[in-house]
């Protein structure tokens, strides 16, 4: 391995209430991305809030924060060779109606609110999230 990384996938509440989490998480294995811990939880809407606080002055924080605490989600923590950007390859642009064909986005987004997965967006965001959810 050159370049062994470590990210954060979020299984959003859209797809966990579709029952998708087998489909995306065979989808990361397939690609090479090992699933070295993951746990099925439900956050609070402030727990949200501080996990996206770098969205803060977005005018979809609100929602945004609404959503990701309104049902169960699966937080996986990934790792394989350049982890990071092969999960952002794999989830495809953030909103669905734009992302490539065959990314998970693509065939299980709904919008761009209800997209199916997070996906950290660098190695430093990818360790902060990781510590974030798996404090030990
Ligand atoms: P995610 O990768 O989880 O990071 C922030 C989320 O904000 C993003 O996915 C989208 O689901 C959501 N979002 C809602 N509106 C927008 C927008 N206009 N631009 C970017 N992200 C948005």
């Amino acid at each position: 391995m050159n370049n062994l990384e470590q990210t954060l996938s979020i299984i959003k509440p859209d797809a966990v209430e579709r029952n998708l989490n087998e489909k995306i998480k065979d989808i990361f294995t397939k690609n090479n991305l090992k699933i070295k811990d993951s746990k099925k939880i439900q956050i609070t809407k402030d727990e949200a809030a501080e996990f996206y606080k770098v969205h803060q002055s977005k005018p979809f924080y609100n929602d945004l924060c609404t959503y990701l605490s309104s049902g169960p989600i699966e937080v996986i923590i990934l790792e394989g060779e350049n982890a990071v950007i092969a999960n952002r390859n794999l989830m495809g642009a953030t909103d669905p109606k734009k992302a490539e064909d065959n990314t998970i986005r693509k065939l299980y987004g709904i919008s761009i609110d209800k997209n199916s997965v997070h996906g950290s967006d660098s190695n430093e965001n990818a360790k902060k999230e990781i510590k974030f959810f798996f404090k030990n």
